[in-house]
């Protein structure tokens, strides 16, 4: 019953994600974000779920890399890429969070070494409602977050193979902090 209730009040947020995303009606503030630190509030809020899952969250920020985004934003793509990392893999698979910069952008990359994403999924898992497996779903968490990266002038990329599914969310990089 607590499931039910669970996947039916996700369903309904991305409903009216989406809805608001067509509508145009989801406003993107511009801050300097630290993704390390979204980063480890989110896997706190998964915690019990990857523990369940014999799957701990390992984060590497050595640099504090900080892009220019919406904080919220950032979050709730994060918590769709780390939702799907232990429900659509194996358990006892490793979960990473890392990030890097470069030139323009600042990224933050979500890794498993679950069974990876089949080759005719890769070019799919970002459409609406499309699900890859048989763990039921909505299809609805990564064309979400792909729509929302973009309207941060960022992007959101797949690199699969067999026993390894790498998402990397690109945002543009902030100013360094003047001290
Ligand atoms: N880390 C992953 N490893 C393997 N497959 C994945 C992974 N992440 C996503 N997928 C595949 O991509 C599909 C689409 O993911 P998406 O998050 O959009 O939807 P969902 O998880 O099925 O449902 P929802 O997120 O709406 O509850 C999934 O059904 C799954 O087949
Ligand atoms: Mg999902």
């Amino acid at each position: 019953m607590r499931e039910q209730v669970a996947r039916l009040t996700k369903l309904t947020v991305e409903l009216l994600d989406l809805s608001k995303l067509d509508a145009d009606a989801i406003q993107i503030r511009r801050e300097r974000v630290v993704l390390g630190e979204v980063a480890t509030r989110i896997a706190e809020e998964f915690g019990p779920a990857t523990e369940r899952h014999r799957s701990p969250i390992d984060i590497s920020d050595p640099d504090g890399v900080a892009a220019r985004a919406d904080p919220e934003r950032v979050a709730q793509i994060m918590r769709i890429l780390i939702d799907n990392a232990p429900t659509h893999t194996p358990e006892g698979t490793a979960i990473s969070v890392g990030t890097r910069i470069e030139e323009e952008f600042a990224g933050l990359v979500v890794t498993d070494d679950g069974s990876g994403i089949e080759a005719r999924s890769r070019g799919r898992v970002f459409e609406r409602f499309y699900t890859g497996d048989e763990v039921s779903g909505s299809g609805l968490g990564l064309a979400i977050a792909r729509e929302l990266s973009l309207r941060m002038d960022g992007s959101l990329g797949l690199r699969s193979r067999w026993g390894h599914t790498q998402f990397e969310l690109r945002l543009p990089v902030a100013a360094r902090a003047t001290v």
